[in-house]
């Protein structure tokens, strides 16, 4: 999750070169920042090099990533009419790079560590799309929700049967797994989690039943509404700091899988801070089997390199010798 970027020196180097659209539209260096993490930290999976923006180009939005802050969308959706001219994503021909980079990733990483592909979730896409630029309780996108239900109810629909595409797409391009990013979903009550939202992800996912590809879940500020995303789908729920694991996990069910969940500040600190945090999330996991260590959102910019090498040495270390 945001592995690759914003901290790690060899990265900045490359983006003092090119802006980080150049990198994902070029898929041999996209493919040497995918691999960066892998090589320098020792991680498990290499993440594609993309942006949750990416495809919302192909359906025929203007937008920038500003340096610091995040995506911007110069003219940002809050009618039906801007909805309606919205396009549907056409992933072979709209974002054929995407797809060249996954090529060139997997034949770059060797098969030493699996691919994960993603794409934002139609509930986040859509706050960017309606806010305009990054926002604190998405104010407008709940305004939009509640007082024009056939606006967001059609935007969802294009979001997400554009997204199910192109996740499907990435997952024909060889991707080993996939993760549907709903960053900031954790602002909405579980009902209108379950009106608004539910539909449109269980359709994204439906675009992936069969192919044996797991489907990571993510969200953030996510602890009242699991039980809700687990209705929505997937095989494993990304979860943040803010729930215990072994709470989260007796939410989700058993029958799931964990990925998480560190708080990232965490790794601002040192050594032994930053172990005692990471066995007391080992330890409430247990011997159960399915969790896959991670953090519970991105890596933040200032964290050093070195913190993050010796948690993943640490965690490798630790739950070798627990067998
Ligand atoms: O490890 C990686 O960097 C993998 C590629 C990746 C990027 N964005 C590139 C990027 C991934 C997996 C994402 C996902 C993404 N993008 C999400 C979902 C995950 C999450 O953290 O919640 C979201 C919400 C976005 C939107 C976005 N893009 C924001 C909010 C920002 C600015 C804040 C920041 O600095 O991260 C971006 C910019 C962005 N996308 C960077 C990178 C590496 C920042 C550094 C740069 O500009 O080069």
């Amino acid at each position: 999750m945001r592995q690759a970027g914003r901290f790690l020196p060899e990265y900045r180097k490359i983006r003092k070169k090119y802006s980080l659209i150049d990198i994902c539209k070029n898929p041999e260096l996209c493919a040497e920042v995918s691999a960066l993490p892998v090589d320098i930290l020792g991680v498990d999976a290499a993440i594609l090099f993309a942006d949750i923006m990416l495809p919302l180009e192909g359906m025929g939005v203007k937008f920038e990533i500003a340096d610091g802050i995040g995506p911007v969308i110069r003219s940002s959706l809050n009618n039906f009419q801007s909805v309606k001219s919205l396009t549907t994503l056409e992933p072979d021909s709209d974002v054929p790079y995407v797809m060249e980079a996954i090529s060139a990733t997997k034949k770059l990483l060797d098969s030493r560590v699996p691919l994960i592909g993603f794409c934002g979730a139609p509930f986040t896409l859509a706050s960017y799309l309606i806010e305009g630029h990054p926002t604190r309780d998405l104010l407008e996108t709940r305004k939009l929700m509640y007082r024009s239900p056939e606006t967001w109810h059609l935007l969802m629909d294009k979001l997400s049967t554009s997204m199910g595409t192109y996740l499907r797409a990435q997952a024909n391009a060889g991707v080993d797994a996939v993760q549907l990013f709903d960053s900031w979903v954790g602002c909405l009550s579980p009902t209108d989690y379950h009106t608004y939202v539910l539909p449109y992800s269980q359709r994204v996912f439906s675009y992936l039943k069969g192919r044996g590809i797991p489907c990571i879940h993510f969200g953030t500020g996510t602890a009242t509404i699991l039980e809700e995303m687990k209705q929505a789908g997937g095989d494993v729920f990304g979860i943040d700091w803010r729930i215990p694991i072994d709470v989260a996990w007796r939410k989700l069910g058993y029958d799931v899988a964990i990925q998480g969940n560190l708080d990232p500040a965490v790794l601002l600190t040192e050594r032994d801070l930053i172990r005692s945090r990471t066995v007391d999330i080992l330890t409430r996991v247990g011997n159960r089997s399915g969790h896959i260590f991670n953090l519970g959102h991105g890596i933040l910019p200032e964290t050093p390199r070195e913190n993050v090498r010796q948690l993943v040495e640490f965690v490798h270390e630790y739950t070798m010798s627990r067998g």
